[in-house]
């Protein structure tokens, strides 16, 4: 009997404990890519690891004509992104065309 008592008193104290967890609500952000050819390679390549908002933000202000084929052979060679060379050529491309603020391209210091 003491044991029920106990048990139940455990069950209580565990549920008054859950009833205290607070909701946290996480921001969206609803990313809306530029529709290209290349859109659904990008979307099924590099999406897999990190959102748009983090490969746009990181590549800020550098997103030149070269800077994007390094960066996505970086993502193939050091990252081990399983990425086929076709799709590559073409993400590169969508991301150049769509995505580059520089018309000259952006010199990679390495
Ligand atoms: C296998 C996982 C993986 C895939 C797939 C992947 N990435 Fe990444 N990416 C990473 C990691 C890990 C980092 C963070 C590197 C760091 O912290 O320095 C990163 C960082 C980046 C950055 C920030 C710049 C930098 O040099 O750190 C950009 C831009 C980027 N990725 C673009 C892409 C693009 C474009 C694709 C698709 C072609 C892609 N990624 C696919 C893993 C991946």
């Amino acid at each position: 009997m003491r044991y029920t008592l106990a048990l139940i008193a455990l069950i209580f104290g565990f549920s008054a404990s859950f009833a205290e967890v607070k909701k946290i609500q996480l921001p969206y952000f609803n990313w809306k890519l530029k529709d290209a050819p290349g859109k659904q390679e990008f979307e099924m390549n590099c999406l897999m690891c990190h959102s748009p908002g983090y490969v746009f933000d990181q590549s800020e202000g550098k997103t030149g004509k070269g800077m994007w084929r390094h960066v996505v052979h970086q993502m193939i060679n050091d990252f081990k992104a399983p990425i086929k060379e076709k799709d590559a050529e073409k993400i590169i491309k969508y991301l150049e065309e769509n995505y580059s603020n520089t018309k000259e391209g952006y010199k990679i210091n390495r």
